[in-house]
């Protein structure tokens, strides 16, 4: 069902693009087809590969096909979400609120003839982390939450704990640190407009030693997140061998696939620093059920989202 990345050729059948860094090893690949039979789509998904910070044209391209090609009726975006809408913000014609909050897109879909563009993420990162912090977490522990890298999802995560109801559910810090500073600024622009109580604290850095040093000041319980896509769209990770990660704490790995050199340094300490440690799974099944619900128009129930998330267990497995 799948067909060669990059190639844009118009559609003979309903089409749904992914464009992210290396599709083809993604599992949609192979959980797609079977998500499409469950939904009766007949559709296929295409992959769009492009490097991390890819020229505006490579946008271009893919949000014109979609654009002007009557099958080809939508995509999920990873990785490009905040390169892809400023290089097409043009090109579409509707931005949902967390698109317009984030300046962000990872749904492409169309309605009426529109070519719209969601951010799911604050949804489906929220979704994903109630699959594994409990209720009233941050009140009872006063820990901190520590993001390695400040792009899309980390905009995305800081969003939906800034706006998370009951304070004993919002961390009482939550520290970005980026490599560059249009990114840092492009978070701080985000959480000034939510003006919310969480103190953030925006960090310049790559220096894994330096990320060591932030973890280790963490009060226990705390949380850290690989948000680079370092161990899987670069290699590496944001820290060293040496880094401790906060007692009784929690790792959260953003991806679930590539060499996680983050995740397994997390689980080397699991047992001694006693840890939870989360990949990017729950996160992954999340993100592809709104999105495919958003571009082929259904009503994602939790007993559809079940189903779907038992199909993609199955492949997995
Ligand atoms: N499981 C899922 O479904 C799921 C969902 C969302 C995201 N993800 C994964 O999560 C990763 C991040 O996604 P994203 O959309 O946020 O990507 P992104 O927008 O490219 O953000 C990554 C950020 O990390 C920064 N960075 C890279 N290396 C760094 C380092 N060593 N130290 C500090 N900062 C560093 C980058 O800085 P520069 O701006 O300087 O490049 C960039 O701002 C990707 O690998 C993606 O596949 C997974």
């Amino acid at each position: 069902m799948s067909a060669q990345p990059n190639r844009l050729e118009p559609a003979t059948v309903p089409t749904m693009y992914f464009v992210g860094v290396t599709t083809t090893r993604s599992s949609i690949m192979k959980i797609f087809p079977k998500w499409s039979e469950i939904l009766g789509l007949g559709a296929r998904l295409v992959g769009y590969d492009a490097e991390p910070h890819a020229p505006a044209e490579t946008y271009r391209a893919i949000v014109q096909h979609i654009k002007h090609d009557p099958l080809s009726i939508g995509a999920l975006v990873t990785t490009h979400k905040i390169d892809l809408l400023t290089a097409a913000r043009d090109l579409l014609d509707y931005l949902d609120p967390y698109a317009e909050l984030c300046g962000e897109v990872s749904s492409i879909s169309k309605r009426d003839g529109r070519l719209e563009g969601h951010a799911k993420d604050p949804i489906t990162s929220g979704l994903a982390w109630e699959a594994f912090v409990e209720p009233g977490y941050w009140g009872r522990t006063n820990a901190e939450v520590l993001c390695l890298g400040a792009g899309g999802s980390a905009v995305a995560i800081s969003v939906y704990v800034a706006g998370l109801q009951d304070q004993a559910d919002r961390p009482r810090r939550f520290i970005a640190v980026n490599r560059s500073q249009p990114r840092l600024d492009a978070l701080k622009a985000v959480q000034d407009k939510l003006k919310t109580d969480i103190e953030f604290e925006y960090i310049l850095n790559e220096d894994p030693r330096k990320n060591d040093q932030y973890m280790a000041a963490l009060p226990p319980g705390s949380m850290v997140i690989n948000a680079t896509g370092m161990g899987k769209d670069r290699p590496g990770s944001p820290i060293t061998d040496a880094g401790l990660f906060p007692q009784n704490g929690m790792a959260w790995e953003l991806n679930y696939r590539g060499e996680l050199d983050f995740l397994h340094q997390a689980e080397r300490q699991a047992r001694t620093r006693n840890l939870k440690i989360e990949d990017g799974w729950t996160y992954f099944v999340h993100g592809w059920s709104q999105v495919v619900a958003q571009v082929f128009h259904l009503d994602l129930t939790p007993e559809l989202f079940k189903e779907l998330d038992r199909a993609a267990a199955s492949i997995r497995a």
